[in-house]
């Protein structure tokens, strides 16, 4: 070694004494971190001290390490703690900057209790519901999570039959559990319940695998009808939805009957209402035709009876899937079905005093 055991010793307490006053003047975390590199990082003062121990006597090494040692613990500490005041103090600074006013807080909670109302679907659904029960219809519920039996099977909709692509389904992994893609899976249940004669509606959210546009979500809401009961006709069908679209609309509306397809009524119908958005003139809403598609409905196949164990010989039922969304869209003339789900307040906002 080139210095003597006692300058080397001097010299490590005298970086010790100065690591102490450089690091009064840091003041931030980046300078305390720059500090502790100076003395103990890779090529640190007291790291190269340390590293020069190979040529010294076994005595010298002992001292000088130990020395060493103790100077290195000593900064690490002390930079370890100015660390965690430095942290403390941001803490403090920035709770400061940004304070809350809980109080102010709390009077805007308030406010906002005082305007706030419900979904326009919500509210559309309720208005649904309480017609349909004024006229003696129960309501029921169904799982989002369904079975293919209850989605398409026991809705004379069997594996392979084409009337699938109808629907583009999301399938979960083991491809025979799905998202519903429509509240038909309530008349299945709704047939395991009851025995007939029986009426009732099931709302809720439908699921479908299809691109969005301003008329077409992904997550839509339907609200299901099923009446079975002995002599029904399709006139009993026209009866209950006029009474609902004039219920809901406050006045009467022009509705036209159109032969439609679906595999669980025979024969099948879409009732369309003339487009309120347009008066019928056409817009984005009706794609310019002037109707819009409303009330897909029809009698209750007898297949679909046989399924709900119910004998085809004595009764009949109607069924019918409304759109809840597009009866929003309607009433409060929105022309795109995306905003109603998008969660901007500015849009929803305004139905919370209606
Ligand atoms: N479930 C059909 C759909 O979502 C609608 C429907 C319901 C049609 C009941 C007829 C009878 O497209």
């Amino acid at each position: 070694m080139s210095e003597n055991l006692q300058e080397v010793v001097a010299k490590i307490l005298k970086y010790s004494e100065q690591f102490v006053l450089e690091l009064k003047s840091a003041n931030t975390k980046a300078q305390v971190l720059d500090l502790k590199a100076k003395y103990v990082g890779k090529d640190g003062l007291v790291t190269v001290i340390m590293k020069g121990l190979k040529s010294a006597t076994v005595e010298e090494k002992r001292e000088i390490g130990k020395k060493s040692n103790e100077c290195k613990d000593q900064i690490e500490q002390m930079s370890k703690n100015a660390l965690e005041e430095l942290e403390h103090q941001e803490i403090n600074r920035t709770l400061e900057e940004n304070w809350i006013d809980i109080s102010f807080r709390d009077s805007i909670r308030s406010k906002a209790a005082c305007t706030s109302g419900y979904h326009p679907v919500t509210m559309i659904q309720r208005e649904v519901e309480d017609i349909f029960s004024s006229m003696g219809f129960d309501i029921l519920d169904g799982p989002y999570l369904e079975d293919d039996y209850h989605n398409f099977e026991a809705l004379n909709i069997p594996k392979d039959h084409p009337a699938r692509d109808m629907q583009d389904t999301f399938w979960f992994k083991d491809m025979t559990h799905l998202l519903r893609t429509h509240t038909s899976t309530i008349q299945v249940r709704g047939m395991e319940k009851y025995t007939p004669p029986f009426k009732f509606v099931g709302p809720g959210k439908v699921f479908r695998c299809e691109r969005t546009d301003a008329s077409h979500e992904f997550v839509f809401h339907q609200i299901e009808g099923m009446m079975v009961d002995k002599d029904i006709s399709v006139a009993n069908l026209i009866y209950f939805l006029k009474i609902l679209l004039s219920e809901i609309f406050k006045k009467d509306v022009e509705v036209r009957l159109r032969p439609g397809f679906f595999p669980f009524v025979e024969p099948g119908f879409e009732m369309d209402i003339k487009c309120l958005i347009c008066g019928g003139k056409g817009c984005a809403v009706c794609k310019y035709g002037g109707w819009v598609e409303l009330v897909p409905c029809g009698l209750v196949h007898p297949n679909v009876l046989k399924y709900g164990k119910i004998d085809t010989s004595i009764y009949k039922g109607f069924a019918f899937g409304l759109g809840l969304d597009r009866l929003v869209m309607m009433k409060y003339a929105i022309d795109d079905i995306r905003l109603i789900h998008a969660g901007d307040l500015r849009f929803i906002s305004q139905f919370a005093s209606i």
